[in-house]
């Protein structure tokens, strides 16, 4: 497909937008008011607001190989910050995909560039787990437990934020969740790791505020 062709259906696509829905960009030019953040892998095949079925203005988005949360990683931190403190989103969304590709190399003696520095903290995931992975009968299932495994984590580094905590002892509404999303099938997985509050935090990942 040319590259043209990509601004054609965008015109298409506003204009059918419009026709749908009036209000919609005359709305969105004056504010954003979304109520969730998502935290997603930048694979093509996960398209945040369309799995969900949202129109614009309702997902706040950042993506990144394997949807990792760091806390040195300024760029994912700004998005959360801002999301938090300036949109107070109700809720952060941490959803992965089975079949990772960015997990998968983690979990392989292969050189990946540039890519290794990123997921080298998943491979130190990959580590611990170990034990637990090796029962599980063969490779596929294997990966997919640790992209479950690597929701979880990221989850936690979320509880572990200032921003997050700060927002919490403020007695501002913020839920966190864990999703996963199967690419063969388009359905997305709860895996209950959902947090509320302050509750559960082991003492050394407490912040002062
Ligand atoms: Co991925």
């Amino acid at each position: 497909m040319s590259i043209e062709k990509l601004l054609c259906m965008n015109k298409e696509w506003a204009k059918k937008v419009a026709l749908e829905q009036p209000e919609l960009f005359a709305t969105l030019s004056k504010q954003q008011a979304p109520k969730y953040l998502w935290i997603g892998c930048s694979d093509s095949r996960v398209p945040a607001n369309e799995i969900v079925g949202m129109l614009p203005g309702e997902l706040f988005v950042h993506r990144n190989v394997a949807n990792l949360v760091k806390h040195v990683d300024f760029n994912c931190q700004a998005v959360i910050q801002y999301a938090v403190d300036v949109l107070k989103v109700e809720h952060i969304i941490v959803c992965g995909h089975y079949g990772c590709g960015g997990v998968k190399v983690a979990m392989e003696n292969t050189n990946a560039g540039i890519s290794d520095y990123w997921l080298r903290s998943i491979k130190d995931l990959f580590s611990r787990h170990r034990g637990e992975l090796k029962n599980l009968d063969n490779q596929e299932l294997r990966l997919n437990r640790m992209c479950e495994i690597n929701v979880v984590e990221q989850v936690a580094t979320l509880v572990h934020t200032k921003i997050v905590q700060s927002a919490w002892q403020r007695n501002q509404p913020l839920e966190i969740h864990g999703w996963i999303y199967g690419i063969d099938n388009g359905v997305i997985k709860n895996l209950n790791v959902s947090r509320n509050g302050l509750e559960d935090i082991e003492d050394i990942y407490q912040v002062d505020i």
